[in-house]
């Protein structure tokens, strides 16, 4: 595909994901000479920098970058340094964009990018629509000399009301192909792989319905816990950080049907499909049955102390924020009528991992009743993060007399494909979103089917009556009532375990 000559303008540049994330993933663009000819970044904040402040933070002196360049020759590194340029915008965002506009007009002209333009947007969202409506003020929605395209960085809302409040907010100053709502667990290689390994072979498909599978369940766990962002997650949680939008992708991807073509609007409209048929938990009797949340509480991780989460920077001493949360719920289609997902995400768990397991049935008529091989035996992982790949787990029988049977593998990694390489996530959404490309980028009505699950379960929690709190131990794999959720299947597969 080709990538047009443009300027990429990124609204919240002095803060830490344009150095954490964007810059690198526009470095290795640069480096892989994936990026137009004819390209700039402007970054522009509250923050009073020139160019070349800009560009020791998020180059020179970045320690993001600072592994990429080490190797690298000095002039390769200024000739991407020389792309980068900054606006301050005095003191707030809103306010008339008149300086922003000339300075996009003086480098359209410099360097010949072209009237397009990518406004990135990585502010608090609480500014999101002031800033779609200064740019419209100034003029600088319009597309009659080049595309104008905005990327709005997650969280899209804070619930259904403030989702679809932003999205029509947005929706006055830039039309639904012109916004790119970034998930950054769309950009992940297995996350797509997931539609490839569904639509792409003809072994999976084929059972991957409610004849064949017994139920699904995902775990997406991370070893650390709110690091730095006490402030932010507290008034967050589990559920709005995590599950409403990454978990929630994925679970649409596991359930669409399969589309009519590989275009942006065929898969999207199959994963809006998707989101609209999870069954809304509606009442306190459903709600308390099937969700948990959790607190990480002080403990001690390979014999360091770890804070608990009510004693982390940021966070309210009397918090009831999840650091843990997991959700029992059904699929109301053809495809998926009784088969139960379950799904989690935490923070402080023994490790990082993310995976998709399909647990499939038991064969209809047992022959090996004595095997030692059950119901949960055959399994299809699909393996996100880390050690990225599919793993199949099946019954042979051990050789020898008799049928004794055992469990194998048929496991794939991506490591085996060592001399590919592998995109980051931000550096393939850019990269779409350079080419207008929104197949991985969530549209209003996705955003909103997926609150739209989240938002009773959320409330219930904020005023239910008898909603609990129950807390773990940093290191351990969430609270024991967690495994009630799965009581009639045994128990969560917590991955390290084979
Ligand atoms: C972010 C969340 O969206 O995803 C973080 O805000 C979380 O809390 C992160 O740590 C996890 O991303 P990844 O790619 O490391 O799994």
């Amino acid at each position: 595909k080709k990538t047009e000559n443009q300027i990429l303008v990124i609204f919240g540049a002095s803060g830490d994901l344009t150095a954490r994330k964007l810059i690198p993933a526009l470095f290795n663009l640069y480096v892989a000479r994936q990026l137009p000819k004819n390209f700039v970044v402007l970054g522009a904040s509250r923050s009073d920098l020139t160019d070349e402040e800009f560009r020791n933070r998020v180059v020179y002196e970045s320690p993001y970058l600072k592994e990429k360049i080490e190797d690298l020759k000095e002039n390769y590194i200024q000739g991407f340094a020389d792309k980068i340029f900054y606006e301050d915008l005095g003191g707030t965002y809103d306010t008339a964009y008149d300086g922003l506009r000339k300075r996009v007009e003086g480098l359209k002209k410099d360097f010949q990018t072209s009237g397009n333009i990518i406004y990135y947007l990585s502010t608090p969202p609480t500014l999101y629509e002031t800033i779609a409506q200064r740019l419209a003020d100034a003029g600088m929605n319009t597309q009659n000399n080049g595309w104008k395209r905005l990327i709005v960085e997650k969280p899209f809302g804070y619930s259904l009301d403030t989702a679809r409040k932003l999205n029509q907010g947005l929706h006055q100053f830039f039309t639904e192909p012109q916004i790119y709502r970034i998930d950054h667990y769309l950009g992940k290689e297995t996350v797509q792989n997931l539609l490839v390994t569904r639509f792409s072979n003809s072994i999976f498909e084929p059972l991957w319905n409610r004849n064949y599978i017994h139920h699904v369940e995902i775990t997406n766990a991370e070893s650390v816990g709110v690091e730095k962002r006490g402030g932010y997650y507290d008034k967050s949680g589990a559920l709005r950080d995590m599950f409403q939008n990454h978990l929630l992708q994925i679970v649409s991807l596991v359930v669409m049907e399969p589309p009519i073509g590989d275009q942006p609007e065929e898969i999207r409209n199959e994963k809006v499909k998707a989101l609209k048929s999870l069954r809304i938990m509606k009442d306190e009797k459903t709600l308390w049955d099937n969700t948990i949340r959790a607190q990480y509480v002080a403990s001690e991780v390979n014999g360091k102390k770890v804070k608990g989460y009510r004693e982390e920077e940021g966070v309210d001493p009397n918090s009831t924020t999840e650091t843990y949360a997991a959700i029992k719920f059904f699929v109301d289609n053809w495809r998926w009528e009784g088969v139960p997902f379950y799904v989690r995400t935490a923070k402080r768990m023994p490790t990082k991992v993310t995976e998709v397991v399909i647990h499939f049935k038991t064969p209809h008529h047992q022959i090996f009743k004595d095997s030692g091989v059950n119901s949960k035996d055959n399994k299809l992982i699909i393996r996100i993060q880390p050690d990225e790949g599919i793993l199949m787990k099946f019954g042979v029988k051990v050789p020898g007399q008799g049928f004794k049977v055992e469990r194998a593998n048929l496991d794939f990694y991506y490591s085996s494909l060592a001399e590919t390489y592998v995109m980051e996530a931000y550096e393939r959404l850019l990269l779409d979103a350079m080419q207008g490309d929104a197949t991985l980028y969530a549209r209003a009505d996705e955003v909103e089917a997926a609150w739209e699950f989240v938002d009773p379960i959320l409330d219930y929690w904020k005023n239910g009556k008898d909603v609990r709190m129950y807390g773990y131990s940093a290191g351990v794999w969430g609270p024991e009532n967690a495994d009630e959720l799965i009581d009639d299947l045994g128990t969560w597969r917590n991955p390290g375990a084979s």
